[in-house]
């Protein structure tokens, strides 16, 4: 019998064909133009006059480049030079790239983000939104949501999703809410939600899809954290296949690119003013963008058509499942569980230990990195990277910590996931834009806060221009001696 290795081997081989590669599957063939380019730009030995200036790393500081490698450098090319074609406007393997991209996930185009999905949000509302129009949104949103609608002017409308108090987090926007939301405003311009949550909450998108179209209003879905979800029935249903019109994903957060990379799908059926989104993302992106990067997100793409990428994704979740059953079997460790959610985003709280004195513990003692600690508790990511023996790892560490008697149960002074109701005092824009002073925090009570302040992980608004300063803003904002306030 075949391992999965030998058969993979058998299945896949790299053909070099004159100067392109392409990896053969038994049943299909899967290309990657990118990184073809790049692999064809790299053996030309050209002669460059052209940015980027270190010229295939000729002028990078030499302890530098010996630690990074020579081929690094010559492969970070920006667009336009030896073949590779252009971001904005696409051309030639980039385009052929982002129509690949498309084509995978159903979409009628997809568009390469460099600057994460950040940029991506930041179009949608400059595209998408106008000054004074409403937009129905979360408020656990991302802040380049909320940058977004600093920069078009739209107001929001806030939709409160269930609060999981126990476990200091934010649950499931409700359906019902956004439906009454509609039926009270006749003008608002879309609803832009998040999902899931960066723990892995899953709402009801197929429900919120079928209202929004019943009020004919567009759907915009903030996915940062669901890349995968097409690729295994494990997974939650993806939102461009539930009606959504438009859908940004952090490919590098879960699909295997590169930091920073990401990209947004726009649907098929959608009415939107698509030119005007490309016409923002023009304007927004860079204009040097890194080929390395745009190689990363071609790459992952095609590992997402390959037996062997789909196998990952079904490790990462036979992983998390593992980590689950062996969390179950604690007495004083306990995972978050709601159903639907994202099998591959593991929350654990402790009875007597908070969330970062958990990190710290893994950390110095095991040498263990998490995704994010809280005042409450930790968030550990099943990666398509891992392997079963990271995770035997990490459960025998629990393990381990389970067992020793924690009597120092610190209580953190900082809380970490701001849960508050906003008191909106003025326009969002209108507060951002405004004169501004500088105050000693203890003097900000009663206050119009002028500034965003939305702390990453998770990036979720404690306090938004125009809204007013209260006692209970103080344990969010333990490190800080000033804040910027409406003059
Ligand atoms: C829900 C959500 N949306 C958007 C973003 C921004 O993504 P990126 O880091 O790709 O810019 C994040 C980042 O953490 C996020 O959690």
């Amino acid at each position: 019998m075949q391992t999965l290795n030998e058969r993979l081997y058998y299945h896949y081989r790299f053909y070099f064909l004159s100067d392109i590669i392409i990896l053969m599957t038994s049943e299909k063939t899967i290309k990657a133009p990118i990184v073809e380019a790049l692999i064809n730009a790299y053996n030309k030995g050209s002669y460059h006059f052209h940015i980027p200036g270190h010229t295939r790393g000729g002028g990078v500081y030499e302890p530098f480049k010996n630690f990074m490698g020579d081929k690094f450098f010559r492969c970070d090319m920006t667009d336009e030079f030896d073949g590779i074609g252009t971001l904005n406007p696409p051309t030639g393997p980039i385009k052929e790239a982002e129509e690949l991209c498309a084509e995978l996930f159903g979409a009628q185009k997809s568009l390469f983000l460099l600057n994460g999905s950040t940029v991506g949000n930041i179009a949608i509302a400059m595209a998408l939104s106008l000054q004074g129009k409403k937009i129905i949104v979360n408020r656990n949103c991302h802040r380049s949501v909320l940058t977004g609608m600093i920069v078009s002017g739209a107001e929001p409308l806030w939709v409160i999703p269930n609060k999981l108090e126990d476990w200091s987090l934010w649950g499931k926007i409700n359906p019902a809410d956004i439906e009454n939301l509609l039926n009270t405003h006749n003008d608002v311009e879309m609803v832009w939600l998040t999902n899931p949550t960066y723990e892995g909450v899953v709402s009801d998108i197929k429900e919120i899809s079928r209202i929004c179209k019943a009020h004919n209003v567009p759907l915009v879905v903030d996915e940062a954290h669901g890349t995968l979800w097409k690729f295994n029935n494990e997974l939650p249903t993806p939102s461009l296949d539930l009606g959504a019109d438009i859908v940004v994903q952090s490919f590098h957060k879960t699909g295997g690119s590169m930091s920073q990379t990401s990209v947004m799908h726009i649907s098929k059926d959608t009415k939107f003013d698509v030119e005007a989104l490309v016409h923002s993302l023009r304007l927004l992106q860079t204009t040097s963008p890194s080929i390395i990067l745009l190689a990363g997100l071609d790459a992952a793409r095609a590992q997402l058509e390959t037996e062997e990428g789909l196998h990952n994704i079904q490790m990462a979740i036979d992983n998390a499942k593992y980590l689950s059953s062996e969390i179950n079997k604690l007495n004083h460790i306990q995972q978050l569980k709601q159903t639907p959610n994202d099998p591959t985003k593991i929350f654990i709280k402790a009875d007597n230990l908070s969330g970062i004195q958990l990190e710290t513990i893994l950390e110095e003692d095991y040498n263990i990195e998490v995704e994010a600690a809280s005042d409450r508790g930790i968030l550990m990511l099943s990666n398509i990277g891992n392997s079963r023996k990271d995770f035997e790892y990490l459960a025998n560490c629990l393990r381990e910590i389970d067992n020793k008697d924690h009597t120092k149960f610190v209580k953190e002074k900082k809380k970490h996931m701001p849960m508050l109701i906003p008191q909106i005092k003025m326009n969002l824009r209108e507060a951002f834009y405004s004169e501004k002073e500088e105050v000693k925090k203890e003097n900000a009570i009663g206050r119009i806060s002028a500034e965003v302040i939305a702390e990453c992980p998770p990036g979720i608004a404690i306090l938004l221009p125009g809204e007013l300063i209260t006692e209970e803003h103080l344990p969010y904002l333990e490190d800080y001696n000033v804040l910027e306030v409406v003059k």
